[in-house]
């Protein structure tokens, strides 16, 4: 499949160097920060005194208000503080595909916050690829089909596959999850054994909410059962079926998406991505929608904090 040339920026993370309370610095310069965070994509902070969770939240809250709570959640956290939350708790030796966080929803957050309390010993990084590269680096005729038949998320929370439905949806009221769902453009459909299977189909291209530029936002690539590892996939797919994976992605009419385009999608993102290792305290700032994250396999303790803030329909 062919590739063209990119106009993406190349400073990504743009590095801002510096010491005294990162608080105090944001709340100082958070005109300047959200500029680097628009002209960029990611802006690190290196060298500042975060605050442990406390501090981390007051970071957020000094960039761009209150952090959210994490719904409709597709992967194992915990909360450590309000809403600040320990990155996916994954096996470390496993990848985390490149993704932009909650682009399966109606409404997702603009910006992210990543703080490194504990460096990894090897690897580990957050890898950043700027979507508008990989939208430009996606084969066109891809991309049209796409952009035609849109994609769609298939979802299955129960009892022994998935995440259960009422902590996802963080309720057990059955018709709540309901109006969530017809609020999100989510089509829910009740299983056998308490288990809940959703549907929904969105655009694969969003204009980016400040610069209106077309991105690559979606979770095709993370979703799809080809970023199992493949014997989980096969097992899984014996068990459950396709439409019983935890999560799967289709083309918007519901036809399988083939895995040569997945992994054609797969190495757009990894042609955009650039790294940098992780040291103690670093605060990196993600415009969630001019920029996919992943995880490195890693070893070593590595604790990173998220937060999440500024909701897409606030805007
Ligand atoms: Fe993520």
């Amino acid at each position: 499949m062919t590739t063209s040339a990119t106009s993406a920026p190349s400073t990504l993370p743009f590095v801002i160097e510096g010491q005294g309370s990162a608080t105090e610095h944001i709340g100082r310069d958070s005109a300047t920060i959200h500029d680097q965070l628009t002209a960029h994509g990611a802006v690190l902070m290196r060298g500042f005194d975060v605050g442990g969770a406390e501090g981390f939240e007051g970071c957020v809250r000094a960039l761009s208000g209150e952090p959210l709570t994490y719904t409709e959640q597709s992967t194992p956290r915990s909360r450590i503080k309000g809403n600040v939350y320990t990155s996916t708790e994954y096996p470390q030796h496993a990848e985390i595909p490149l993704h932009n966080e909650m682009s399966y929803q109606a409404v997702w957050p603009l910006v992210l916050f990543f703080h490194c309390v504990e460096p990894p010993h090897t690897q580990g990084a957050t890898p950043l690829s700027s979507t508008r590269k990989v939208y430009e680096l996606v084969d066109p005729a891809v991309r049209e089909e796409f952009e035609r038949r849109r994609w769609m998320v298939v979802r299955n929370y129960g009892e022994d596959v998935g995440i259960r439905w009422w902590t996802a949806f963080n309720t057990e009221d059955r018709s709540e999850v309901e109006r969530l769902c017809r609020d999100g453009g989510v089509e829910p459909q009740w299983m056998e054994d308490n288990g809940l299977r959703t549907r929904a189909v969105r655009d694969v291209v969003h204009p980016h909410a400040v610069t209106g530029e077309p991105v690559w936002f979606n979770h095709i690539v993370l979703f799809h059962e080809s970023s199992l590892d493949p014997a989980v996939r096969e097992g899984l797919v014996e068990i459950y079926g396709q439409d019983g994976l935890p999560n799967n992605t289709y083309y918007g009419d519901g036809a399988p998406i083939p895995d040569d385009v997945v992994d054609h999608l797969r190495q757009c993102y990894r042609q955009a991505a650039t790294r940098f290792d992780y040291e103690r305290d670093d605060l990196l700032i993600v415009d969630n929608m001019a920029v996919a994250h992943g995880r490195e396999p890693f070893t070593g303790p590595r604790k990173i904090a998220v937060a999440m803030s500024e909701p897409s329909n606030s805007k």
